[in-house]
């Protein structure tokens, strides 16, 4: 009989969001009439159109594809040359990027997860808590872990609490590990880290041999001046990070798919025999054996943001969720919660009220409010006790939630 992937049963639940899911279709099914009101503000996704200029960039491409003379069949697995210098030099510009660099593809959730294919067994991995759930569980999938506790913590990663106290931006480890998953503006938290705090993260990738994953899938939200956009920015950062970014937030793309990995040539890490080797070639190796590449109209889709209409279009729908942002924050804290995030990402965490368990939250919003939130528990250990409200929504909407957190909680 064939050998299934026992690593599999090591992960208890169901992935987070199809959990909420669940949740909430139990809840709907039982309640029909309060279901009608249920407003989501759970998963983060986008609920304002594709901006016109992608719209029309895919329509045209699509119109190629129906004309013989310009029809196009398999692209570079890569992506499409024109697509990676529109991102170098709009997104990287003066950091030293090559378009060569940029591997498209179709999201960040399977890059980062997809990554792992090219580290050998044996890393010590360290992740942040409360933490994106995708790094972990790809890790348990992988085998690089062993059971998990009854916290839901797994045997051999390194947890780096992210709390108040520190900010959301983890302490620097004692101990030597050799990844780390950083993500700024942070999901689930909504904080940003500072170029200094980066900067220490930096410096001890560089001092230990370690390669930082980091993944920017929010970049477009940050508002302050002195936040970083990229891991880029960070001196010494080319010969030990790698960075994720993605269309999916910032362009309405959740569904149309499409984002893209900067790996530096520089990047390196070990083979077996102690030789150093970059990571470069084995991704782009990995990518043109298991990916066709992401299709040609999303790609001229994508590359259409950075058109002045695209630019103008997409500063407009992060000037929208962050208004929502907003005015979430500023009611969870007129009731007295402690709020954090929120301010350059389209997430605000909260403290819930004193006695209530995270998944306490989740239910009472649902139960009474009809609004889905997250529970920060789901994000690990040290999400418990916090819940997250996303601002992906109309404004229509998020007025509405407001309205009912303020008569509920
Ligand atoms: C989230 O709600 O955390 C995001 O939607 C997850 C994702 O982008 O995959």
């Amino acid at each position: 009989m064939a050998r299934l992937n026992d690593n599999f049963l090591k992960l208890k639940a169901g992935y987070l969001f199809p959990e909420i899911a669940r949740r909430v279709k139990a809840f709907s099914d039982a309640n029909p009439e309060a279901a009608k009101n249920i407003i989501r503000c759970g998963i983060g996704d986008v609920t304002e159109p594709l901006p016109q200029a992608s719209r029309k960039a895919m329509h045209e491409a699509i119109d190629e594809l129906g004309n013989r003379e310009t029809f196009r069949g398999y692209g570079p697995e890569q992506g499409y040359e024109f697509l990676r210098q529109a991102i170098v030099d709009n997104q990287f510009a003066g950091l030293g990027i090559a378009a060569d660099e940029v591997f498209i593809s179709d999201g960040s959730k399977c890059d980062t997860g997809n990554i792992l294919d090219i580290f050998g067994p044996g890393n010590k991995i360290a992740i942040t808590d409360p933490v994106y759930p995708v790094y972990v569980d790809t890790n348990v999938m992988a085998g690089n872990t062993g059971e998990a506790d009854e916290n839901g913590a797994f045997e051999g990663l390194v947890y780096l609490p992210c709390n108040a106290a520190n900010d959301f931006v983890p302490a620097i480890p004692d101990e030597k590990v050799d990844l780390i998953y950083l993500c700024y503006p942070n999901n689930p938290t909504g904080t940003a880290a500072t170029k200094d705090q980066l900067k220490a993260w930096v410096d001890y990738a560089r001092e230990n041999g370690s390669i930082i994953l980091y993944d920017a899938a929010y970049e477009a939200f940050i508002q302050e001046a002195d936040v970083p956009h990229s891991i880029f920015e960070i001196e010494g950062a080319k010969e030990c990070a790698i960075e994720f970014r993605s269309f999916s937030k910032i362009a309405g793309f959740t569904g149309v798919r499409c984002a893209y990995v900067v790996i530096p040539k520089t990047v390196e890490g070990t083979l077996a025999d102690g030789s150093k080797k970059a990571l470069h070639p084995l991704w782009s190796r990995r990518h043109s054996t298991k990916f066709n590449g992401a299709s040609y109209p999303v790609q001229r889709g994508a590359e259409a943001i950075f058109s002045d209409e695209g630019k103008a279009e997409t500063a407009e729908l992060v000037e929208h969720y962050m208004g929502n942002a907003k005015l979430l924050r500023e009611t969870c804290e007129k009731i007295g919660l402690a709020v954090y995030g929120g301010v350059n990402a389209p997430y605000v965490w909260v403290a819930c009220p004193e006695g209530v368990t995270s998944w306490g939250m989740f239910d009472k919003m649902l139960e009474q409010a009809n609004v889905v939130i997250t529970p920060g528990a789901g994000f690990g250990a040290a999400g418990e006790g916090y819940f997250r409200i996303s601002a992906f929504n109309s404004r229509a909407n998020v007025e509405e939630v407001c309205r009912r957190i303020a008569e509920h909680l």
